[in-house]
């Protein structure tokens, strides 16, 4: 009986005369007596439905007992509306569909929030309720985009020679620095899965067997502390390729993106995207995912200061740190309320304070003038920056605190006092990164992207001699992708040569027995041929995330988690029975 059906939202004047089979969700219903009209909402959206009770007794009844979100089937005819009705705020706004037939398919409880609802409702009853939240409008829209996101990927890259190549989900564990999600074997007993944090080692593998150019749209899990843009269970578009160098990975990202903003957003963007070395980033902005829809970038005052009679600047001088600020043009906008409240949220980076001071009629006045001399106001006021009533937020610290605390304050200020032009798109590369970092408190060197970037050609000897000083100097053949300020995907040309890769791993502090147990098939392959090559993973979810401008990444997924990594629908995770757990040889302890 459902053949030949017609979708409610495609439904145009063109289609005027013909009878049309419906089926959907009665979205709201309006009983004038005589006639009563239902919106009749399917996937494709809304449509009218005209119901005459003069004409046919028993759909009236049918329809009278109508309430919203029942589940109707309707055959009709399409008509034009009459002139005064027509409604222009939907597409299908210029028809109605007037029934022969109504039946009843399914009744509904009264639903917790109506569905059309305009007025914000609680996240937790919507991802409670998520079968109801993706009948709204926005939700069906944003889960129709996603599918388009994933066709138009998928018809490019396949269109350019990439295979589609699913990898496993349940696997050994591949360090990419997040905690794992394990999976007990019940065969095995005591041994476990892990499931993957990427598919990195087996997409090398795959160039290894020689599928030269593999991609898998792909769920990636990680036990992370989650944030408004981190899910523990997103999705990849993750890629890699042989005979290829970091512009052709490059290029071919450029490209994928032109098409999919041209297909989700009907825009063109320009290519090749800017690149920014990370050094550079890391100067001007603060931040190795810079956004660059505004300025207010980072300037370095520490030569200013040098001998400041400031203690606050000379001491941080003293202690081996820096000094930067950043000049706000903001006409006057910024209170001694919002400087305070600036001052507090600082603090969340380990600045201590937020010095500040303003320009006017060719002077400095407020907060730290009295502190500042001819000499350094001279050098301060050469910034072109500098307009008349600007203010100069400053940070002094150890680099990498003066770095976030105002490369994080920068994109505060820019919204507070509505900086950002919205409609811009942003799209940049970053890189040279460096290749690892020392840690301090932990004695030893972390890999910045993977254990299996590989470095610079040139820098792979600096390996054998490398010291906590000489660390940033080895730089990585990385490269990260901006959109507006959000890492919306990563990656490098990996190592080929078994050697370096060992190398690698004793400079991470990985023993041989430890590669050898974890890494032994990746090494090993290595051994047979294994061609130059690299690759990249980019966030799908933050992707749609950015283009779609939602807050936050659980608008776009359509079953995800809370903050506590929970699934508030199906009350995941909860606890499994005894018996279950005894067939695993798991014992639970209370923490
Ligand atoms: P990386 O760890 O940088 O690289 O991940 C690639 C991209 O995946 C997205 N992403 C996330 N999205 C949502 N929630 C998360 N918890 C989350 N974690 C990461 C980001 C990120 O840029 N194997 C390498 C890629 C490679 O080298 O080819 C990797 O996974 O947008």
């Amino acid at each position: 009986m459902f053949e030949n059906r017609s979708y409610c939202g495609d439904l145009r004047t063109a289609d005027i005369g013909k009878s049309v089979l419906l089926a959907g969700w009665v979205d709201v219903k309006r009983d004038l007596g005589g006639i009563i009209f239902i919106e009749l909402r399917d996937v494709s959206g809304i449509v009218q439905v005209v119901v005459d009770s003069s004409a046919s007794r028993g759909n009236a009844e049918i329809a009278e007992k109508l309430r919203s979100e029942y589940c109707i089937l309707v055959r009709g005819a399409v008509k034009k509306r009459s002139d005064d009705t027509v409604n222009p705020a939907v597409e299908t706004g210029e028809i109605e569909v007037v029934a022969d037939y109504i039946e009843l398919l399914n009744e509904s409880v009264l639903p917790p929030f109506p569905i059309d609802s305009r007025n914000a409702v609680g996240e937790d009853m919507r991802l409670r309720y998520r079968f109801l939240d993706l009948r709204r409008e926005e939700m069906r829209d944003t889960i129709v985009k996603r599918h388009t996101l994933m066709q138009i990927t998928r018809q490019h890259l396949s269109d350019n020679r990439f295979f589609e190549i699913e990898t496993p989900i349940l696997n050994k564990s591949t360090p990419e620095g997040a905690r794992d999600f394990v999976v007990p074997s019940r065969i095995n007993p005591g041994l476990f899965y892990a499931l993957p944090q990427s598919p990195q080692l087996f997409k090398q593998i795959l160039m290894v067997s020689g599928f030269d150019r593999y991609f898998q749209i792909v769920k990636c899990f990680r036990d992370e502390d989650l944030r408004q843009d981190r899910q523990p269970e997103f999705t990849q578009i993750d890629l890699e390729m042989s005979f290829i160098t970091q512009d052709m990975v490059l290029k071919v990202i450029e490209g994928l993106m032109v098409v999919i903003v041209r297909e989700l957003l009907g825009k063109d963007i320009d290519v090749p995207f800017q690149r920014i070395p990370y050094d550079e980033a890391m100067q001007r902005f603060g931040k190795d995912a810079p956004d660059t829809r505004f300025a207010l970038e980072l300037f370095d005052c520490s030569d200013i200061f040098r001998s400041s009679e400031f203690n606050v600047f000379s001491q941080a001088l003293a202690d081996g740190g820096i000094i930067k600020g950043i000049v706000v043009d903001d006409d006057g906008r910024l209170s001694r309320k919002m400087l305070d409240d600036y001052t507090e949220y600082v603090t969340i980076f380990g600045a201590a304070g937020l010095p500040w001071v303003r320009y006017r009629n060719s002077s400095l006045e407020g907060g730290i003038a009295k502190f500042i001399r001819d000499d350094e106001r001279e050098r301060l006021l050469a910034n072109p920056a500098m307009k008349d009533n600007s203010v100069i937020l400053f940070a002094s610290d150890r680099a990498d605190v003066v770095n976030s605390t105002l490369g994080n304050l920068r994109v505060k200020i820019a919204r507070d006092l509505g900086m950002i032009d919205e409609d811009l798109l942003n799209f940049i590369w970053v890189t040279d990164f460096p290749l690892l970092e020392y840690d301090s408190e932990d004695k030893r060197y972390y890999a910045i992207h993977h254990p299996f970037t590989a470095p610079v050609a040139e820098h792979v000897e600096l390996l054998d001699n490398i010291t906590p000083d000489t660390v940033h100097s080895i730089r990585a053949q990385s490269y990260d992708i901006v959109l507006n300020g959000s890492e919306i995907g990563g990656g490098s040309i990996r190592i080929n040569n078994p050697e370096v890769q060992k190398k690698m791993f004793s400079v991470l502090g990985i023993s041989d027995e430890e590669a050898q147990i974890n890494f032994s098939f990746l090494i090993e392959a290595m051994r047979y041929g294994a061609p130059p090559h690299g690759g990249i993973a980019l966030g799908l979810d933050r992707i749609l995330m950015v283009l779609l401008k939602k807050s936050s990444i659980r608008d776009v997924i359509p079953f995800p988690k809370t903050q506590k990594g929970q699934c508030l629908m199906s009350a995941a995770p909860s606890p499994v029975s005894s018996a279950q757990l005894r067939e695993l040889s798991i014992k639970v302890f209370e923490k």
